[in-house]
C-alpha cells in the first residue's frame, strides 16, 4: 500500500515556510548550493533519468524537452513558469506558491542554470493574488539576500525573475498563447513547428514548465535519482499532488507517489464521498478528461493506467460528484465554461462549443429532442481532433464520457422533461479551484 507523502508539500504545515528565514531552516537552497557546483550538463542528464514528466497536463517527459532546446544559440534562453492553473478542479500550484515560493525560485535557478538561461519568468494567473503576493515578498528577500539576482551565492552567475499576472482567459495557460501574452499580444495558441524549445518567447529557445514540474528539480539534485524514482512507477516516477473537489468530506490538496489508487487518496486523504452520497462519475484530472464512473476507482493515479481505463491523468485534479448529481447539469457547467473561454480561432471550438451548451441546456429545461443525442455526439466528433488546440478536445471530454456511461439520464430528461427522481437536482460542486463546494448557480427546474 502506498503512503501519503511530505516531499513537494513538505513546508505546507511550517508557520513562516514562505519566508527566506524559515526556507533555510527547512532545508531550503542546500539543492540550489549544490546545483551551482555542479555541470549543468550533469543536471539536465540527472532530469532524464529520474523520469520526470510534465505536472501540467500532457505528462510530457521533461528531460525530453529540455534536451531540444539548443546548447549552442546565440539567442538568450528563457525559462518560462506557467502558474496559469485555469483548469477547473486544479488547485495545487496556488497552494505551492502560497505556502513555499521560495521553493519555486529556487527549483528555477537550478533549472536556468542546466539550461545557462539568465532570465526567468512566472506568469501568474491574475485571480492569484495571495500566492502573487507571497512570491513577490520572496522574490524581493531572494534579492535582498544574494539568491536572485548578479552572482547568485558568490558564483559568478547571474539570474533574474520576472512575476507576470495573467489577465484572466484560461487559453492563456496554453503555452503558447501563454508567450504571446507574455509579449503583450492577445493570448492565442501558435502554430507549431517551431516548438518553443527552439522558437518560444521573443523568438528564442524557451523552456516552458508547470509551477509543480519544475519544484521537483532540488529533490533530484539533492536526493538523487534512485531515491526520486523509489516513488511512483517505472514510467510515471515521483511524487504528486492531487488536488480533490467535489462532493467530499475534506476536499484539498493531498500530497502521493503516482499510481496510488483514486481509492485511497478518496477515502484517506479527502475523508471519502459526503454522508449518504455514493460517488457516480469523477474526472480524474480536471474537466478537460474523460469522465470515469465508481467502477474505475480502483485505478491507480498514473499516466499509464488511467489512459488503459479511458481517460488522462491531467492535472491529476481529481473531481468527485455523487449519485445525487446530474451528470448532464455538469456537463452544461463545464461546456459553458469552454463556450466562455474558447478564444475564438478555429471554426470547430468557437462554433462547437456554442452548440454543445445550446443542446445541453435545451435537455436540461425539458425541451429535449429525440434527435439531440446524436447531433450531440455529431458535433463533439466534430471537434475533437479538428481544433486548432486541446482546449477544443478538452470541452468534449466531460460530454463523451457521460454519454457513453449515463446516457439512460440523458434518455429521461428528453422523454420526460425532468431528471429522474432520484437526482436532487443541479451540479454544483464543478471544482472551482478553491476546492470548495459552491451552490449551483442556476434555478433550472429539475
Ligand atoms: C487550454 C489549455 C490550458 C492550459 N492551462 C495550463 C495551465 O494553467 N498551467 C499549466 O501548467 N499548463 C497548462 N496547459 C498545458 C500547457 O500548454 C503546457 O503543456 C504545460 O504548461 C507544459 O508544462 P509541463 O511540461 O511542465 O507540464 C494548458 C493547455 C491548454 C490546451
Ligand atoms: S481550439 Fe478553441 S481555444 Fe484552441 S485555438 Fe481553437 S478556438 Fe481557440
Amino acid at each position: 500500500m502506498a503512503e501519503p507523502l511530505k516531499v513537494i508539500s513538505k513546508r505546507w504545515d511550517v508557520p513562516d515556510g514562505h519566508t527566506l528565514d524559515g526556507y533555510l531552516r527547512t532545508g531550503g537552497w542546500v539543492a540550489g548550493r549544490a546545483a551551482l557546483d555542479m555541470d549543468p550538463d550533469a543536471i539536465l542528464q540527472m532530469i532524464k533519468d529520474s523520469g520526470l514528466r510534465g505536472r501540467g497536463g500532457a505528462g510530457f517527459p521533461m528531460g525530453v524537452k529540455w534536451g531540444f532546446i539548443p546548447r549552442d544559440s546565440d539567442k538568450p534562453t528563457y525559462l518560462v513558469i506557467n502558474a496559469d492553473e485555469g483548469e477547473p478542479g486544479t488547485f495545487k500550484d496556488r497552494e505551492m506558491m502560497e505556502r513555499d515560493p521560495h521553493m519555486l525560485l529556487e527549483s528555477m535557478v537550478i533549472g536556468a542554470w542546466a539550461l545557462k538561461s539568465n532570465r526567468g519568468f512566472i506568469f501568474i494567473r491574475g485571480e492569484y493574488l495571495w500566492p502573487g503576493v507571497r512570491l513577490e515578498e520572496a522574490i524581493a528577500e531572494a534579492y535582498a539576500n544574494g539568491y536572485l539576482g548578479k552572482d547568485i551565492l558568490g558564483s559568478g552567475y547571474d539570474f533574474d525573475v520576472t512575476l507576470h499576472y495573467a489577465a484572466g482567459a484560461y487559453i492563456c495557460g496554453e503555452e503558447t498563447a501563454l508567450l504571446d501574452a507574455l509579449e503583450g499580444r492577445r493570448g492565442q495558441p501558435r502554430l507549431r513547428p517551431p516548438f518553443p524549445a527552439v522558437a518560444g518567447l521573443y523568438a528564442c529557445p524557451t523552456a516552458l514548465n508547470n509551477v509543480e514540474t519544475v519544484c521537483n528539480l532540488g529533490f533530484i539534485v539533492e536526493h538523487g535519482v534512485d531515491w526520486y524514482r523509489s516513488m511512483g512507477t517505472e514510467k510515471s516516477s515521483g511524487p504528486k499532488l492531487f488536488s480533490v473537489s467535489g462532493e467530499v468530506v475534506r476536499p484539498g490538496n493531498y500530497e502521493w507517489p503516482l499510481g496510488t489508487t483514486a481509492r485511497q487518496i478518496l477515502e484517506e486523504s479527502a475523508g471519502g464521498m459526503l454522508p449518504g452520497r455514493r460517488l457516480k462519475f469523477w474526472a480524474p484530472g480536471g474537466s478537460s478528461t474523460p469522465l470515469l464512473t465508481a467502477d474505475h476507482v480502483d485505478t491507480p493515479m498514473d499516466f499509464e493506467s488511467i489512459s488503459a481505463a479511458g481517460s488522462l491523468l491531467g492535472t491529476t485534479a481529481m473531481c468527485m460528484f455523487s449519485d445525487k448529481t446530474s451528470v448532464v447539469d455538469a456537463c452544461l457547467n463545464w461546456t459553458r465554461f469552454y463556450e466562455h473561454e474558447s478564444c475564438g480561432k478555429c471554426t470547430p471550438c468557437r462554433e462547437g462549443t456554442f452548440w454543445m451548451a445550446q443542446i445541453l441546456e435545451r435537455i436540461l429545461d425539458g425541451r429535449g429532442r429525440s434527435a439531440d443525442l446524436d447531433i450531440l455526439e455529431q458535433i463533439c466528433d466534430q471537434v475533437l481532433g479538428r481544433s486548432f488546440c486541446a482546449l477544443g478536445d478538452g470541452a468534449t471530454s466531460p460530454i463523451f464520457g457521460a454519454l457513453k456511461y449515463f446516457r439512460d439520464e440523458f434518455e429521461h430528461l428528453i422523454e420526460h422533461g425532468r431528471l429522474p427522481d432520484d437526482i436532487e437536482g443541479h451540479a454544483g460542486p464543478v471544482g472551482d479551484n478553491s476546492g470548495r463546494l459552491r451552490p449551483a448557480a442556476s434555478g433550472r427546474p429539475a
